[in-house]
């Protein structure tokens, strides 16, 4: 049996912190296997913060935040999102697939949309990981 894999999720306080709790007062279905870190914004989490995760060995990162236009910092999620292209670029560059980060808008009123973000990340990560487990003998 694999194990699911490990997600570290930085969540907003104002919105994916409230629908995470909101998702698991309603008994909606996510991998077990993420570990939530409550930030007060999206703008707070710093590319090393996303590295050094990956570093220790989560499988995947997430930065959820406002909805463009709603947060509470005014622009802390588009200077987010500036960034998440900055990540992306440096994952690769340290030998990291990019598609071990991603960064998404959730609402506290969106629990569902929480837990498919989660669902999607997870089973991304496993189809990676599929691809590493292929019998191409490289990197082996
Ligand atoms: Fe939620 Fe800025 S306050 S992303």
């Amino acid at each position: 049996m694999s194990r699911e894999a490990k997600i570290i999720a930085f969540c907003c306080n104002w919105c994916s912190y409230a629908a995470a709790d909101l998702a698991g007062i309603s008994r909606l279905q996510y991998p077990g296997s993420i570990r939530i870190i409550r930030v007060m914004c999206s703008g707070m989490v710093h590319p090393e913060m996303v590295i050094h995760a990956l570093d220790k060995g989560a499988d995947g990162v997430m930065i959820i935040g406002c909805h463009l236009g709603e947060c509470h910092y005014i622009r802390g999620n588009e200077m987010a999102l500036a960034r998440a292209e900055v990540i992306a670029d440096t994952l690769e560059d340290l030998g990291y697939e990019s598609e071990r980060f991603r960064i998404a808008w959730v609402s506290s009123a969106e629990p569902e949309r929480l837990a498919e973000a989660f669902r999607e990340m997870s089973a991304r990560l496993a189809s990676l990981r599929e691809t590493d487990a292929s019998p191409s003998g490289i990197g082996e």
